[in-house]
């Protein structure tokens, strides 16, 4: 009887042994149903949000740092400057909650943006997170976005400076040269040719739209150095004498092309190469149109010896960045009169 007792206790045992161990092997879901509660979603942890991973920055932190960025837009100088919606407190990131959505979601990966989507209901943890945003903005001084409402660049006289004004007035140093210079693709010209940075890549893109139009250009001349713009006016001092050669060839220190910002153009058939002919041809004319899009103006347009001292280039684009080409494209044409600069006919001796 003794044994008996014994067998059904152990055998009762063994039972409640399967049970608990199913159980523990069972599904939330399982588990909850089993328990009668409502499970929406299982989700395992993403080892991303672990408390300890060390190789992502907090979610907080990630979030804040991407909101920010979306609320800045970078200027055509390359400046990060302020958008409207930073003036505009309304939008906010999401509080985000990396266990809540994890276990709620059931999507194992985070998603990529945040929400910038106003909550009507703002946490405290959201008005955590916007008061340190506000406090990483910048306070309300004048500003690049600002400032690129103003018609007359600040600097016009550095000579790395993307405005500087170069003319028979305004020479450069003997010992200036550009120090991002860069090459130019060998398709857009028969020899090597250098430009800085900004310029090149605004020539590209120059030189890409006149192709979606049919143009085809090609350059003939960019980066002058001091030596090599003094060997040119040497050479047409000899074969045009100064008076015509100080019409269309710069003195060294005097010319834009020592600036690494000018750049001569020419379409490839060579049918009107640094001639004033070339103004009338389709690239001419394209060139004229356009160019001030792309951050460049025709240096020295017609009529204006006067003023910029040489006489019709259409062939010579001088790169100010789309914000002043513009302006001057607009207005007169010409850089000095539109920067309020006094008429440059001469050398000054
Ligand atoms: N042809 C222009 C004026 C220069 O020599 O820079
Ligand atoms: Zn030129």
């Amino acid at each position: 009887m003794k044994s008996r007792t014994t067998k059904v206790t152990l055998a009762a045992s063994a039972v409640t042994l399967l049970c608990v161990g199913a159980s523990l092997s069972a599904s939330p879901q399982v588990i909850a149903e089993t328990l009668g509660r409502d499970v929406h979603a299982f989700a395992p942890m993403d080892p991303s949000t672990y408390p300890n991973n060390t190789e992502q920055p907090p979610a907080k932190a990630m979030d804040a740092a991407t909101a920010s960025r979306q609320h800045s837009t970078m200027t055509k100088n390359g400046s990060w400057s302020a958008s409207p919606a930073e003036t505009e407190p309304t939008q906010r990131p999401e509080a985000p909650s990396s266990t809540v959505e994890i276990a709620g979601s059931g999507d194992p990966e985070p998603s990529e943006e945040p929400s910038v989507e106003p909550d009507p209901q703002p946490t405290a943890e959201a008005s955590r997170i916007e008061s340190k945003l506000s406090e990483s903005q910048p306070s309300p001084e004048p500003t690049k976005a600002q400032d690129a409402e103003e018609p007359i660049p600040e600097d016009l006289e550095s000579p790395d400076s993307m405005t500087v004004i170069v003319n028979k007035l305004r020479p450069l140093p003997e010992d200036f040269a550009p120090d991002d210079l860069v090459e130019l693709p060998d398709q857009m010209g028969t020899d090597t040719y250098e430009l800085r940075e900004p310029a090149a890549e605004a020539a590209k893109e120059l030189f890409a739209a006149a192709r979606e139009d049919g143009i085809e250009l090609t350059v003939v001349s960019a980066y002058r150095s001091y030596a090599y713009q003094q060997e040119l006016y040497d050479n047409y001092i000899a074969e045009h004498g100064s008076e015509v050669t100080n019409e269309m060839s710069a003195m060294p220190g005097h010319s834009e092309h020592q600036t690494g910002l000018a750049l001569d153009v020419d379409s490839p058939d060579g049918q009107h190469t640094l001639q004033q002919s070339f103004g009338d041809t389709e690239a001419g004319q394209w060139l004229a149109e356009h160019a001030h899009e792309y951050g460049f103006v025709i240096r020295y347009p017609q009529d204006a010896q006067e003023i910029t001292g040489f006489s019709y280039e259409p062939w010579h684009l001088r790169y100010f960045g789309e914000q002043y080409a513009k302006h001057i494209a607009e207005g007169s044409g010409v850089a000095e009169t539109e920067f309020g600069l006094p008429p440059a006919p001469d050398y000054a001796s």
